[in-house]
């Protein structure tokens, strides 16, 4: 008898696996409820307020702008460059442009005789000038092509192609209108 082995006994001990594998789990439950109701009053105040919400979308005629011009407008605090391209512009601009951020011009126009871009440097957010053929950046030099391509750097990447859409042949929406 005294070989016999003894069968294990349940015992409420807290080094039980189950019981401290729920201990921990419970825990956790608890620590992330807590934490996302300590942290929801920031989350919220990262919402849009109305005014943001109000100012979300900007509307843009293009009436009175001759082919070659430019109208600057302002979205979001952002200059948006919408510029009347003309024929041989359009037809200068076709494929993937010259320069080291390729991107063909269909892809950058949702109507050839009209280019909409953000008009910040990409480089460090300065803004482009308009000089004969280009943009030039008065910063650092960067040059942008007719399709808002960069030529020269030190831009990394073209100019910026913001939401927008044609609501009519001669109106534009900037930005997503919010829900
Ligand atoms: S900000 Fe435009 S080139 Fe530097």
């Amino acid at each position: 008898m005294a070989d016999e082995k003894k069968k294990p006994i349940k015992t409420k001990n807290p080094k039980d696996p189950q019981r401290r594998d729920f201990l921990t789990l419970a825990t956790g439950v608890v620590a992330s409820t807590g934490a996302v109701a300590a942290t929801w009053p920031f989350i919220s105040s990262m919402n849009p307020s109305t005014d943001v919400l109000a100012n979300a979308t900007s509307e843009a005629s293009l009436k009175g702008i001759r082919a070659g011009e430019v109208k600057t407008i302002e979205w979001q605090g952002k200059p948006i460059f919408i510029f009347h391209r003309q024929e041989k512009q359009i037809a200068t601009m076709e494929g993937r442009g010259e320069g080291f951020d390729p991107e063909n011009d269909s892809d950058r126009v949702k109507r050839p005789d009209w280019l909409v871009v953000v008009g910040i440097c990409t480089h460090l957010g300065c803004v482009p000038l308009r000089k004969k053929e280009v943009w030039f950046c008065p910063c650092h030099g960067s040059v942008y092509d007719n399709s808002g391509r960069v030529l020269v750097g030190p831009a990394p990447r073209n100019l910026d192609i913001p939401d927008y859409k044609f609501i009519d042949p001669d109106t534009i929406v900037i930005g997503k209108e919010q829900v």
